[in-house]
């Protein structure tokens, strides 16, 4: 079995980098989002914010090799071929994509750091890239929360997308993100 993408299908380290980066922003997105619903000060409120940072800051490891692969991956053609001008479109989004993938979770642990705190992945010490400073933990606070509601529409914008060539326009976009069938 190939690990690599085909001419038409993404290969299984594609499909598992996307399917589960996908899963983690959900999860990040979901969580802080949830934040609301709980009491200041309360241990719910501050584990949805530690595990909106954990799932977070995942995304940011997940996305240095998945750019790597998809920059040494052939990426399999749609058929039939959508109009050039939705091909166009596409590639705007997931170039805009993969700088959020990349923006987020960098600013967010910038953004903890200029706050002063100590930013852990899985129990792991990151180094501390920027000295505490309020104003500079303020503009990346309201930079990261713009970002974070941009990804929110870019992934409604996305999910939409792909309903639109599975059910309507009928091509292969969706499947080819998923396991081939038997
Ligand atoms: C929620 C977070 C998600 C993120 C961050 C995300 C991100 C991306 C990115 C960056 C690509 C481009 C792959 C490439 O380099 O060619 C992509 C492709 C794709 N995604 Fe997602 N995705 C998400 C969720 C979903 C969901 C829920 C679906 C299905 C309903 C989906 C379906 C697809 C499909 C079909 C493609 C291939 C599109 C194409 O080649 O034009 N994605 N995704
Ligand atoms: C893909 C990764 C990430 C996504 C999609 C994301 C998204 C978001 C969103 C949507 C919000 C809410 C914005 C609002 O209130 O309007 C938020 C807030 C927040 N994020 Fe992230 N984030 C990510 C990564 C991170 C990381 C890695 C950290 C820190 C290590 C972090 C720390 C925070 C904090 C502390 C807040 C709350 C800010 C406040 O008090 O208003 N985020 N994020």
């Amino acid at each position: 079995m190939s690990l690599g993408n085909t001419e038409r299908q993404f290969g299984p380290v594609a499909r598992a980098l996307h399917w589960l980066s996908a899963l983690l922003v959900v999860a990040a997105i979901g969580l802080i989002e949830s934040h609301d619903f709980f009491e200041k000060g309360s241990s719910a409120r501050s584990l949805t914010a530690i595990l909106h940072m954990q799932a977070g800051a995942l995304v940011l490891v997940l996305t240095l090799p998945r750019l790597f692969w998809r920059f040494t991956q052939v990426l399999p053609s749609i058929t039939p071929p959508p109009p050039a001008w939705q091909n166009g479109l596409a590639h705007a989004m997931h170039f805009v994509f993969y700088a959020l993938l990349l923006a987020l979770p960098l600013s967010g642990i910038a953004m903890r750091q200029a706050h002063g705190d100590v930013v852990t992945l899985l129990g792991v010490s990151l180094p501390a890239l920027i000295a505490p400073n309020d104003d500079l933990h303020e503009t990346l606070e309201s930079l990261h929360e713009l970002m974070g509601n941009a990804m929110i529409l870019l992934v409604l914008a996305h999910v939409a997308a792909a309903v639109v060539h599975h059910r309507i326009q009928r091509d292969d976009t969706l499947t080819r993100m998923l396991p081939p069938r038997r």
